[in-house]
């Protein structure tokens, strides 16, 4: 397995129901080499319309994060939880997320990050079963070995100002720490998941 076949399939796919009111899936994209990996929740309308993630009103917020911190999109790696754009973006429900979960773990284990950036309750759900992201935004977690850093959706800050400082803040720490963890250093781990 490898990315570009990942990307072929989820173009094709049609395992969930979302297949039917999709006019484009939308495959993670960026650098296959990066430390990290961004997960959001599922493609918005602009997301459907170019079948590439982060492309709209919350892409801008987040490449401007990602501007502030010294870091330009094509050096990550970009993906969302679901890959099809649920209708009226409502929050994908656990059988369409269930059922997508095999692409982003597949993504995951090619590009092995050091740290996955989790976006918003929607991704902290799914991958971690946590909640309430507002409360744990900034902190490390450690599970089965894989780091994650959490922070804000960046479509929560769109219409939140203070949330933006908060986002791009979030955003500088976690490429202090992939710096730390680029030069071996020990870095403070927040919270421990047992699976
Ligand atoms: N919101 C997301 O969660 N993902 C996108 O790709 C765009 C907006
Ligand atoms: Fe397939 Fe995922 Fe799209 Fe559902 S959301 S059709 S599982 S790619």
């Amino acid at each position: 397995m490898n990315l570009e076949t990942i990307r072929e399939n989820v173009i094709n796919c049609t395992k969930c129901d979302l297949c039917n009111t999709r006019t484009n899936s939308v495959p993670g994209k960026g650098n296959f080499q990066s430390n990290v990996i961004f997960v959001g929740e599922a493609p918005g309308r602009n997301e459907d319309k170019n079948g590439e993630p982060f492309v709209g009103v919350a892409g801008k917020k987040l490449s401007a994060a990602l501007e502030e911190a010294g870091v330009s999109r094509d050096d990550v790696y970009i993906t969302n939880i679901v890959k099809c754009r649920p209708p009226n973006n409502r929050v994908p429900n656990s059988i369409e997320r269930d059922t997508c979960k095999e692409y982003i773990k597949q993504e995951i284990s090619i590009i092995k990050p050091k740290i996955i950036c989790i976006l918003g309750n929607t991704a902290f759900n799914s991958i971690l079963g946590g909640s309430e992201i507002t409360k744990f935004r900034g902190k490390i977690v450690r599970k089965d070995n894989q780091l994650y850093f959490l922070t804000v959706h960046p479509a929560a800050t769109i219409y939140n100002q203070e949330l933006i400082t908060v986002l791009n803040n979030d955003i500088k720490k976690l490429f202090d720490v992939i710096r730390e963890l680029k030069n071996n250093k020990e870095i403070q781990i927040d919270i421990e998941y047992s699976s």
